[in-house]
């Protein structure tokens, strides 16, 4: 496990608090006595949460915990769909928006929790038409348009599991995925609109399921209009199918630990883990933490969370958690720069957005864009403002409360994962004094602890690794097909407790601050990517004969991909073929990958530095890549190496 960076560890020096406003917190969903209650009966106290859910089936025992494996509200049925939309309609809440949609182009569409009703009804009864059953997996592949959340709904409703695959993606990630569940249905559209251009998605349907025998059915919404390939036996259109089904469906009601979706996620290994998450705790978890955390009040709340779908952001706090809790929430579906750098601050004016909650290299992004964008906008609408993803530097921090949230705002660092679910390391808005870069505390209900290597909790003022002590309910349930693999990743480091594969740091007054990632897995942008999905993709290059890849720190994007690479016979001299190569190499990995996934820079170099036992030391080479000081070289094979790397990085080679 490598150190946390130097430039991380700066974060610590950071002294400045903000107290919550006292308007917000006299009237905040979560008050200060929450701790001891929560604290006093943990299960007890999730317990309660839960009764805010709409259950069929009350369940009989809270938590089973047969380590590594947690069920939760165990005996208890529940329909997620119906807790996300039904329930809501028939408490007379049908007029209310549940999203205020914004296409690229600028095209709207308002939808009501009335409306996103007969739409996901009429979807539940197109799938079934389609032979889609419960337990049985669908691939959603799709831009940021309504139909992604009504297919979502659609399938929780039918008990069918989704697989959301970000359409970011390439062909081949996607047909991975799609094999290691077992999708039999896919769900697409056309394209979508990306940077002012429609950017299609069928194509890459197309390939990836010419070797998927398993899918019976690809269902296509018309986005963009643009040319699809189609075939006849397999394909067909959404407006044909869904649009003339029955608007009313009796939903059935599942057990509790049914599963809900599975989320691909990048760990140490080339392979995918496909995270699995399941419904009564799940939907327990984010609809508790939606409401405590963002302070949401759904009578008058407009919320948005600017992030994609295809994200474990998106699964629990655009769709479960603010659906779950009746809020109207903003979905725009395309980048932040289209068509011009203000298009956010258009969007939070427009719609009147409260609570906002993005990512810290979105927020680096507008830094560099500058403030001038902002200020032509009337932003007063905003009243918390929420970060996720990677460390926040203190600097973005402030930027963030004073340009966008008019130094009033306060802002919630929220640490989480895939595999949890929900965000469990966070300030609450009403109650905690933050710390600019610091998530604080472990949400109520969560035990977590800062501990050494050896596994014990460190003292305050010291750094170690983030582990979380107790089950919660919106805790992974595996990885799909490989529970050896899931106790191994996550539980066997530290004995009892669930190791998060993050460094932090305890300060002296016992808050958490999160320093990034201690294993192979690089946060690129918000992203996760591992060193070992790119390095693969690379060695899958005829010219590749060996390849090391690093995350390096970049002002943006928090951090970059650098990847060092030996070519087979040696570099050519001609630095024009060198050049092309490295061209054709980044190339290579976005088509295997993703475009996300494309080095920021890749070195032609004659050898990697390796160890005397053949391990590649990507210590130091992660030390190149930030152009620090190299550590210790002592057991190097062959100590010229890097330093004939270093020239290399140096004059751009
Ligand atoms: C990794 C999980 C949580 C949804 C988006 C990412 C990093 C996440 C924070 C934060 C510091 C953070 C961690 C974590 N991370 N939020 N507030 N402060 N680091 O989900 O792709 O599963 O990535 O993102 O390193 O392990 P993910």
């Amino acid at each position: 496990m490598s150190e946390p960076s130097d430039a991380l560890s700066a974060l610590l020096h950071e002294s400045r608090r903000f107290s919550p406003p006292p308007e917000l917190a006299q009237r905040a969903n979560a008050q200060p006595g929450i701790y001891a209650e929560a604290n006093a009966d943990p299960v007890a106290w999730w317990e309660e949460q839960a009764r805010r859910l709409s259950w069929a089936t009350p369940w009989d025992r809270a938590l089973e915990w047969d380590l590594p494996f947690a069920k939760w509200f165990v005996g208890g049925k529940l329909n997620v769909a119906v807790n996300c939309v039904d329930r809501h309609v028939d408490a007379g809440l049908g007029e209310r928006v549940a999203f205020h949609w914004e296409g690229e182009p600028g095209d709207t569409r308002t939808i009501t929790y009335a409306d996103l009703q007969k739409m996901v009804c009429r979807a539940a009864n197109a799938l079934t038409e389609l032979g889609v059953t419960a337990g049985e997996t669908v691939a959603i592949y799709m831009p940021m348009i309504p139909e992604t959340v009504v297919a979502m709904l659609a399938c929780a409703r039918l008990g069918a599991p989704h697989t959301v695959v970000f359409g970011g993606f390439s062909a081949d990630a996607l047909r991975g995925r799609i094999l290691d569940c077992d999708a039999r249905t896919v769900i697409t559209a056309d394209g979508g609109y990306r940077r002012g251009a429609p950017s299609a998605l069928k194509p890459a349907v197309d390939v990836a399921v010419a070797d998927c025998p398993g899918v019976r059915r690809v269902l296509v919404v018309r986005r963009t209009g643009q040319d699809v390939g189609w075939n006849d036996a397999r394909d067909v259109w959404w407006h044909d199918v869904v649009d003339r089904q029955a608007d009313t469906h009796t939903a059935e009601m599942f057990d509790s630990e049914h599963p809900l979706y599975i989320m691909y996620t990048s760990g140490t290994t080339a392979k995918p883990k496909g995270i699995l998450h399941t419904s009564g705790g799940y939907l327990t978890h984010v609809s508790a933490t939606h409401r405590l955390i963002f302070d949401v009040k759904p009578e008058s709340d407009v919320f948005w969370t600017a992030a994609d779908i295809g994200w474990v952001t998106g699964h629990s706090y655009i769709v479960y958690g603010p659906l779950a809790n009746a809020t109207t929430s903003v979905m725009y579906e395309g980048t932040p720069d289209t068509p011009g750098r203000d298009r956010w601050w258009q969007i939070v004016e427009r719609y009147k957005v409260n609570i906002l909650y993005t990512a810290p290299t979105t927020i680096r992004t507008f830094m560099k864009w500058g403030p001038e964008l902002i200020e032509g906008h009337d932003l007063s609408s905003l009243r918390l403002l929420g970060s996720v993803g990677e460390p926040i530097n203190p600097e973005a921090w402030i930027w963030y409360r004073h340009h966008i949230g008019g130094d009033r705002c306060p802002i919630v660092d929220t640490w989480w994962q895939t595999e949890t679910g929900g965000i469990l390391i966070t300030p609450l808005p009403g109650i905690t004094a933050t710390k600019p870069g610091a998530a604080m505390v472990p949400f109520p209900g969560i035990s977590a602890a800062v501990v050494g290597e050896d596994g014990t909790p460190v003292k305050p003022g010291n750094g170690g690794y983030l582990v979380i002590t107790q089950p919660w309910p919106g805790m992974l349930r595996g990885i799909w097909g490989d529970p050896e693999r899931y106790r191994e990743t996550y539980w066997s480091r530290f004995e009892g407790c669930y190791f998060a594969g993050d460094g932090a740091k305890l300060d002296e007054d016992g808050d958490i601050w999160l320093l990034g990632r201690v294993d192979d897995v690089m946060n690129v942008s918000g992203h996760r990517i591992s060193t070992t999905e790119v390095e693969h993709a690379l060695v899958g290059h005829p010219s590749v004969a060996e390849a090391a890849v690093v995350g390096a720190n970049d002002a943006t994007t928090g951090q970059a991909i650098v990847a060092f690479v030996t070519v087979k016979g040696g570099v050519a001299d001609d630095p024009a073929s060198g050049e092309r190569l490295v061209v054709d190499l980044r190339d290579h990995v976005a088509r295997e990958i993703g475009p996300i996934a494309k080095p920021r820079q890749i070195l032609l170099t004659p050898e990697l530095p390796k160890t005397r036992s053949g391990k590649i030391m990507r210590r130091l080479l992660r030390d190149v890549a930030d152009n620090r000081e190299l550590g210790d070289v002592t057991t190097l094979l062959d100590p010229t190496v890097v330093n004939a790397i270093k020239d290399r990085m140096t004059t751009g080679g």
